[in-house]
């Protein structure tokens, strides 16, 4: 039994995180291949410090290009690792090109491929991330899906019940485990000036919101006129695909304070104190629930319907400054009894002893 875990973005080294530790304090064989997708160490090592886990094996320094030549340049580095090492099994999590990589280069070689956070489907094929957990969903040989609906939206793609697992997800792991920590070692509010429950987290990356300068531009306007009707200012960790200009879009407006990218620690802590988080980041809205934090969600789709369920999170009816600003103002008033759909923090239980029953038989 070897595990090969693939991974090259923020998302996916949190996301990973229990299923690593948890390789570590048994004894499994595993190993990790780091694409450096992400790579500056803000979006990469500062996780590693974080959550406590290994140094990858192999660092394959790929970086950014365009999606064709980075998603070519994976395939090759992973295949030639993974012919070397010739493991039991490749992981692969989420969406991103690092995911589609690692599970193009395991089934050409016919290593069972196992992907986690499984089925997800905005049904938006104008996203990367759709046709990149499409493609690896179909591609896998263990799918595992955070709760029930992913597992009906695969079986409905013709893609056999037994290989379909429903184990939570993983960044309810991580969340619940780190919680405290954050709570106890981050002193980000005190740097930032920010007081408890006093202030808003904004996070802002998908290229559907961030490529437009007029739409993004827009959003600014839009979620800066949601901190002055509120009283809440903005904090923003900028993720590095944005650039001069939409850096310059948000610093124009006094109730926003941009800073870089943050550890995960303090990412927690500034999720757990907000009084509303804004966001099209996909983890970011589990995070949402997991913390019992209202949530406004800065997208005209979602792959994580769950996340409506008791009313914390909410998708606008669209992005106009109207719309959001009446949904910011509801949700703030609104009472919620909030409830974690995302899974009890054992989803890496569930997916590790799955591997291990069936290690070493090819399905
Ligand atoms: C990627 C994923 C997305 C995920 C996000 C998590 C794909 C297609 N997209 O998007 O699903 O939600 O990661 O954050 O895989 N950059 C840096 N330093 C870094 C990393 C990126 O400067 O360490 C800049 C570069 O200019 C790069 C741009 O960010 O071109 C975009 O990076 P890329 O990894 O291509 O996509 P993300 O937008 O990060
Ligand atoms: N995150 C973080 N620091 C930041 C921004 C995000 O630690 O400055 C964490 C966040 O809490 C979540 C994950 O990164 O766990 C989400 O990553 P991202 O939004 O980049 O990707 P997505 O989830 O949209 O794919």
């Amino acid at each position: 039994m070897h595990i090969t875990y693939v991974l090259g973005t923020r998302p996916e080294i949190i996301k990973l995180a229990s299923l690593i530790q948890a390789s570590v304090r048994e004894g499994l064989p595993f190993s990790i291949i780091h694409t450096n997708q992400h790579y500056a160490e803000r979006m990469d090592r500062v996780f590693f410090n974080d959550l406590e886990l290994p140094e990858p094996n192999h660092h394959l320094g790929i970086g950014s290009l365009s999606h064709g030549e980075q998603i070519g340049r994976m395939l090759t580095g992973i295949e030639r690792v993974l012919l070397a090492q010739r493991p039991s099994v490749v992981v692969v999590q989420g969406d991103t090109n690092s995911a589609l990589a690692g599970g193009l280069a395991a089934n050409k070689l016919g290593i069972p491929l196992a992907h986690v956070e499984a089925g997800l489907r905005s049904y938006d094929r104008s996203m990367p991330e759709e046709i990149n957990r499409v493609l690896i969903d179909h591609l896998s040989d263990h799918l595992f899906c955070p709760t029930a609906n992913q597992a009906n939206y695969l079986v409905g793609e013709g893609i056999r019940g037994g290989h379909i697992h429903i184990t939570g997800n993983t960044i309810v792991d991580a969340a619940l485990d780190y919680a405290e920590t954050a709570q106890r070692r981050s002193d980000i509010l005190d740097r930032l000036g920010l007081t408890q429950g006093k202030y808003s987290l904004l996070t802002c990356h998908r290229p559907s919101n961030t490529d437009d300068p007029a739409h993004f531009a827009t959003l600014m306007d839009a979620v800066a006129d949601i901190a002055e009707a509120s009283g809440f200012p903005l904090v923003f960790p900028i993720h590095p695909r944005l650039g001069e200009h939409q850096r310059q879009a948000a610093a124009n407006h006094h109730q926003i304070t941009l800073t870089d990218p943050v550890g995960y620690l303090d990412m927690l802590a500034l999720l757990q104190n907000a009084a509303l988080i804004l966001t099209d980041s996909g983890g970011v809205q589990e995070e949402a629930c997991i913390l019992q934090r209202k949530c406004l969600i800065l997208r005209r789709n979602m792959e994580r319907p769950e996340a409506l369920e008791n009313g914390g999170c909410v998708l606008p009816a669209s992005l106009s400054a109207s719309d959001l600003r009446s949904a910011a103002l509801a949700l703030l008033e609104r009472p919620v009894v909030w409830n974690n759909p995302f899974g009890d923090g054992f989803a890496y239980r569930r997916i590790l002893d799955t591997l291990t029953a069936t290690a070493d038989t090819h399905l």
